[in-house]
């Protein structure tokens, strides 16, 4: 096997890709809590919430206040999804440190998702990055479909190029790269990261896998094998987007911590806050507690005994 990456960066995007998909409406004082004990888990990034139209997600239509009511905590960049000059405005009032614009390579989703075509895209996000720049914000640039989409089937890499590199000319910080319907496979991954590499930089690439299968952590092993040092996760491995049919929740961060640190890989994180704060949010959400986290329970448990 390649030489492996000694520290990775995790961004847990579980309070936004997680809760947007959501059937139930989670109040305020759960969100802030959930980021709350996620700032003291060690991340140093966290997406916080979306300021998109509260009619296409209403999930996430009380982003202000999760903004605002949130205890910072130093060291910790918050970020939110933004769609356009109007989201903006509004992230910039609620005093987001990055600004998540977000685009598919497939006309398709993009369609779907934002209601524009890939090339009315563009001049809005440019706009929004511009602006952005202006209040000394991070800008990241989502890039959705990569690797397959639910409508248009396969997206050509070059396509893939052409979005990629339009966000960075346009003032984007740094890439994120989605499989949003875990479509993708070790394999491809590969296949695509050959493809991409001395084309796109990848110190300004992350990758956001979604999990169909267990497929994303294999997805990682490959991207860490090309060099790849970013990744989004959500904990619990909540999550999905709503518009596209069949995408499965994100890659679980209690699972990508678990075996980066098993593999001796650094994240910063500390596993018992970290599995606190899944205890937290899966009791909110009446949802299980998966084995591994009760592994990490009950160790803790003896340690304080
Ligand atoms: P639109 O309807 O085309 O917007 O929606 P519009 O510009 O035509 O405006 C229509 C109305 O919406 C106007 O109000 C605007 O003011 C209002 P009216 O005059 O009719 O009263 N409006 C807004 N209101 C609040 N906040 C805003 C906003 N913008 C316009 N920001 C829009 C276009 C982009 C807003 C809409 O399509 C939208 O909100 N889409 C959100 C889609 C979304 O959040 N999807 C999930 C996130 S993406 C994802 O999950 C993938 C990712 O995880 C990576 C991966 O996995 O690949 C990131
Ligand atoms: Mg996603």
């Amino acid at each position: 096997m390649k030489a492996l990456p000694k520290f990775v960066t995790i961004k847990e995007v579980g309070p936004r890709d997680g809760l947007q998909n959501e059937p139930e409406q989670i109040p305020t004082e759960i969100k802030v809590e959930w980021i709350d004990l996620l700032s003291k888990a060690g991340f140093t990034s966290i997406e916080a919430s979306s300021f998109v139209h509260p009619k296409w997600i209403p999930q996430l239509k009380d982003a202000k206040e999760v903004m605002q009511q949130i205890r910072r905590e130093p060291g910790v960049g918050y970020s939110a999804l933004v769609p356009n000059y109007k989201g903006l405005n509004v992230a910039l009032e609620a005093n987001v440190d990055e600004v998540a614009v977000f685009m598919s390579a497939s006309e398709a989703h993009n369609l779907r998702n934002i209601n524009k075509s890939i090339e009315e895209t563009y001049p809005i996000l440019e706009k929004v990055i511009k602006e952005a720049k202006l209040h000394n914000k991070r800008v990241r640039g989502y890039v959705s479909t990569v690797f397959g989409c639910p409508y248009d089937g396969e997206v050509p890499i070059p396509k893939v190029i052409e979005v990629s590199q339009h966000l960075l000319n346009m003032g984007a910080d740094d890439l994120s790269l989605g499989d949003t319907i875990g479509a993708a496979d070790p394999l491809q991954v590969d296949h695509f990261l050959k493809e991409i590499k001395g084309v796109l930089n990848f110190n300004q690439i992350a990758m956001h896998f979604h999990n169909t299968n267990g497929m994303a952590l294999a997805n990682v092993l490959v991207a860490l094998q090309h060099g790849i040092v970013i990744y989004d996760s959500a904990l619990g491995g909540l999550g999905g987007c709503p518009y596209a049919k069949g995408a499965s929740g994100n890659l679980a961060t209690d699972d990508l911590v678990h075996m980066l640190h098993k593999m001796g890989i650094k994240t910063g994180i500390d596993e018992t806050k970290l599995t606190e704060a899944a205890v937290y949010i899966q009791d909110a959400l009446n949802k299980e507690l998966t084995s591994h986290q009760m592994q990490v329970l009950n160790r803790t448990m003896q340690e304080e005994a």
